[in-house]
């Protein structure tokens, strides 16, 4: 077994790729970052540079080569997870995949496959599952404090993300219910114990970005649990002020709210403006709510640091393949359920043909008949 730190690639030089070289840099003592693999030359430059990354690879498959990288992680757009974890696979080296797994549940089933053909480990990019102040309303209600838990809610809302292939339903395979609610759905079932999903039901529509999108904007969704609790799970890219995180938790005995973000800010006026506050805010002027230890407050870092030892064989995956794929069966009933305006029993599938999950809403019966009035 190799010794010293896990050698880390990164693929991808944008938005996640730079969290997770950050939370690499917050906690250096099991891994670090050797390489970085990105298309476009002067962003993988760029990147190198800013995180002190020695290698730069235009062609993933070219950082595959590289016999002392333990550990890749993905941080490109959702249509290219399943080619880039078989790939990595192939090379004997562990992934971590960001979510959501993949756009088809025959690409996770196939990810999944790969992974334990080669005998590496394919680790979830949930973070969720290792968000400190989260983890503190499970350990409580794991301690009993909540007594029988019977609804449990997580919503993530901002105003749209950053780059364009989101955006492209193509590219990305669905909107704020694919994009957010992934976080939900995989939230209230590691919440509950993995107690498996009984039905699905969704409400969406595109309110505001009907000009950039034909992807919901905002989406509503509840889940069925066996063990008799639901989730509602509330998601947008319509939602003005920045990135907002929450939960909710109510049992017969109690009850417990986390806000990550205004729940563990600066409440702040200024006049003149500043530096950063939060995740996809607008403005520094006027009331804000500027969060400190962002990356530590979601759990990437920690989350990180868990899958390098994993990749040692010091712990096993909190978050894995398989739960993105429970993931992906409850996105697609999902957006089958708002397609066909009615409760979806799992286990569901799709008819056959279906490309991506937002199709079953874009095509089924709900829109056509709101096209008729
Ligand atoms: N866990 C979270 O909270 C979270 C947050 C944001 C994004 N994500 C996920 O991370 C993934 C990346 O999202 P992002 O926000 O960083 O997107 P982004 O658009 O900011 O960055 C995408 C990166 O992928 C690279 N890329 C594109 N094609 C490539 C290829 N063929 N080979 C190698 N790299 C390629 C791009 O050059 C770019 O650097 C998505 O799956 C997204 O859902 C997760």
């Amino acid at each position: 077994m190799a010794e010293g730190k896990v050698k880390v690639g990164i693929i991808g030089s944008q938005f996640q790729a730079d969290i997770h070289a950050a939370s690499f840099q917050i906690m250096p003592h099991e891994a670090e970052v050797v390489a970085i693999a990105s298309p476009t030359p002067g962003n993988a430059a760029a990147f190198a540079k800013r995180f002190g990354i020695p290698r730069v690879f235009t062609d993933y498959r070219e950082m595959l080569k590289e016999r002392d990288i333990e550990m890749v992680t993905i941080a490109a757009p959702n249509s290219l997870h399943a080619q880039m974890t078989k790939d990595i696979a192939a090379a004997g080296k562990h992934i971590v995949c960001e979510k959501p797994l993949a756009m088809t549940i025959a690409e996770g089933e196939e990810m999944i496959a790969a992974a334990k053909q080669h005998g590496v480990l394919l680790m979830y990019g949930e973070e969720l599952f290792f968000t400190p102040k989260y983890l503190k309303a499970k350990e409580m209600a794991d301690a009993g404090a909540f007594g029988k838990i019977y609804l449990v809610k997580q919503s993530e809302k901002h105003f749209g993300p950053h780059s364009p292939w989101f955006w492209d339903v193509n590219r990305s395979g669905g909107g704020a219910l694919m994009d957010l609610g992934c976080h939900g759905i995989a939230f209230c079932y590691f919440f509950l114990g993995r107690s498996p999903i009984k039905s699905v039901y969704c409400q969406m529509g595109t309110y505001v970005h009907a000009d950039k999108t034909k992807a919901e904007d905002d989406s509503l969704c509840i889940l069925e649990f066996a063990n008799g609790a639901v989730g509602l799970i509330e998601n947008s890219w319509a939602r003005r002020g920045g990135m907002d995180d929450r939960i909710e938790v109510f049992g017969e005995a109690g009850v417990t709210y986390a806000n990550l973000h205004m729940g563990n800010a600066l409440p702040t006026f200024s006049e003149n403006g500043y530096g950063y506050a939060v995740e996809k805010a607008p403005t520094t002027k006027g009331w804000t709510y500027p969060v400190f230890e962002e990356l530590w407050n979601y759990g990437t870092p920690q989350e990180l640091a868990h899958f390098a030892r994993c990749a040692r064989g010091k712990e096993n995956p909190q978050a894995t393949g398989e739960d993105g794929l429970v993931v992906l069966h409850a996105l697609y009933a999902g957006y089958a359920s708002a397609g066909e305006g009615r409760k979806i029993a799992m286990p569901y599938q799709p008819p056959p043909g279906v490309k991506k999950p937002i199709d079953l809403w874009l095509n089924g019966p709900t829109r056509a008949q709101a096209a008729q009035r």
